[in-house]
Parts: structure tokens; sequence; C-alpha cells
């Protein structure tokens, strides 16, 4: 190789190192991005107010040229507020007057878990469709098991970032298909981003209490490159195979979950405060513990659960899933 090519060979990987670097290896929790305080509206320029649940939208304004003189001076000494077109954003409180201080999801999707459902449901493989899912399942788990053994946080990080793909590669595809043939998807698309969101909201809630190392985030991005691939192509090829998977992917979460709920009700992991984020996301007491969080994310993995066999049982019965209505509206 002649001293032009080390030349370029070393520029292109200080270039690439460069870019991907700090996004596979960066330690630095995320968190911080989505604490984000609210945003600061200038008194003055309001020209309305709505009610959202039992919430409040203040000082929604117009125009962010309407800023009264003793705000323009104060926001000379901050940075710029970046606005909607010229709109600043709703200023958003809690029931009780204080601050929302969260970007990534509002009030109006804040919900209360439905603890009741039924954690112990499994669906019995019979056709050769169930047992190929419950198969690839059940190898899935095993390993999954063995490199966790007890660590339950760690296991919920890596479970979440898997978790959170299959609702949005079915929404994606569903979404597609209701593109290019010109109809309605039942309700389904929203159902599955939804599910997916859902996912995410539990991922963002177990960064609060756990900051994944740089090995674990490689493992991640390495997990995920395979696996999003892998399910785009099986609900390409079957949606009725790819739900019912997705279906016994959540009870081994139910299951992993209850395991994890078990071991802090007998103190053989110690029981912490519930980060504030799951507070506000699933409307629980302020004086909930770690416990009460992991009962409302294994009530949504249930529901999670249903609704993928629900998927599965519409197609393996001849039908496509626009004919049957989809269960939104959980939260
Ligand atoms: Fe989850
Ligand atoms: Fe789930």
């Amino acid at each position: 190789m002649n001293q032009n090519n080390i030349f370029m060979t070393t520029k292109m990987s200080q270039l690439l190192l460069k870019q991907l670097g700090p996004r596979l290896f960066s330690t630095t929790s995320f968190t911080h991005s989505i604490i984000a305080e609210s945003s600061r509206i200038p008194n003055g320029t309001t020209v309305g107010m709505t009610r959202v649940l039992n919430m409040h939208v203040r000082n929604w304004s117009t125009h962010a040229s309407s800023e009264s003189g003793m705000d323009k001076k104060e926001n000379t000494n901050t940075k710029a507020i970046s606005s909607y077109w010229g709109v600043a954003p709703p200023s958003l409180t809690k029931a009780d007057g204080s601050a929302w201080k969260w970007n990534c999801f509002r009030p109006w999707e804040a919900y209360q878990a439905d603890t009741s459902i039924d954690v112990t449901k499994h669906h019995k493989p019979v056709t050769w469709n169930d047992k190929i899912a419950f198969w690839i399942v059940q190898a899935l788990k095993y390993p999954t098991h063995f490199y966790f053994q007890k660590k339950h946080i760690h296991h919920a990080v890596l479970l979440e970032t898997v978790a959170a793909v299959p609702g949005m590669v079915g929404g994606m595809l569903l979404h597609t298909k209701s593109l290019r043939r010109f109809e309605q998807s039942g309700g389904w698309i929203k159902a599955l981003l939804e599910e997916a969101e859902n996912e995410r909201m539990h991922l963002m809630t177990f960064i609060d209490v756990y900051e994944p190392k740089w090995h674990e985030r490689a493992l991640v991005f390495v997990v995920q490159g395979v696996f999003f691939n892998a399910y785009f192509l099986a609900y390409l090829a079957s949606p009725k195979l790819a739900h019912r998977i997705t279906g016994y992917l959540e009870e081994e979460a139910v299951n992993s979950y209850t395991d994890f709920l078990n071991d802090l009700e007998k103190g053989v992991m110690k029981d912490i405060p519930a980060p504030a984020i799951a507070i506000d996301y699933w409307c629980l007491p302020q004086n909930s513990t770690l416990k009460d969080v992991v009962r409302v994310i294994r009530a949504d993995e249930a529901h999670h659960r249903d609704l993928n066999h629900y998927a599965s049982d519409i197609q393996c019965q001849g039908h496509e899933l626009k004919e049957y209505p989809a269960p939104i509206g959980y939260h």
C-alpha cells in the first residue's frame, strides 16, 4: 500500500469513528434531553386557554413577535427558543398546577394501566404457524435468560429495545399497504404504532434507573440491526406468523416482569422510589416505587400479548385485519 492509500485509509477511519463513536458508545444518559424544562411563554401574549382532560394549556401565543418588552429583554440573555413557525409552544401544567416537564409525552397521553388483566394467559400452539412462532421465541428466550440471569433491570432494558420494534415495523408496513391499495386499515396502523410508542416509554422509564454500559449499547446496536430486518422480512412473508411471534414474545415479557416483581416483593432486590417519568406517564401516586412501575409495565405487556394474538387469529381464520376493529384507546 503506498503512502497516499495509507493516508486516505487513516482519514476515512478517523471520520467514521468521529461520526459513529458518540452514537454507539456514548454513556451519557439521554434522559437529560427528554427531561427538558417546559418552555417559557411570555406574559401578556395569551390569546386563549384550553382545557385538556384535567390539565391546562396556558399562554398560547399566536406569534412570537408579540412578546412584551420585558420578555424580549430577558430573552436576549438566553438562547433563542425554537418556535413552531413563529408560534410559541404551549406551557403545560399538571393537575396540581406545577409545570409539565416532559417533552417526550404530553398530559393527554398519560393513562392508568389496567392491572386487572390476566397475566397468566397462554396461547397454546396448535397449528404449524403457532408452533414455529413458539419455538422461535423459546430459542431466543434461553440464551437471553442465561446472559442476564437475575439482573432484571439490565434484562428489561434490552427487552424493551427489542419489544418496541414489531409495532413500528407492522404499523409501517400496514401504512404503506393502506396507501398502495387505497383502503382503510381498521385502526390497526394506529394500534401498532401505539404499541411501539408504549414500549419505548418502558425503555425511557428504565434508563432513568439504570444507565446501559457501552458494551450493552453495542449489543443493542447489533441485536436491533438483526431483529429489525428479520422481523421486517417475516412480516412481509407472513403477517400472521409475525404477529404470533410477537404474541409469544409478549408472553415471555409478562413472565420476565413477574420474576422481577417476585424478587422485589421477596426483598431479593431492593425496591426504590419510582422514576418521576413513570409517575406522570401511568398517573401513579407520588409515593410509588419500582414495584408499582413493574406492575403497570407488566399489564401493558399483557395487553400487547392479547393484541398480537388477536391480530394473528384474525388472519389465521382467513380474514384481513381491516375487517375487525383494532383495540385502540387502551391508553
Ligand atoms: Fe415493554
Ligand atoms: Fe410489550
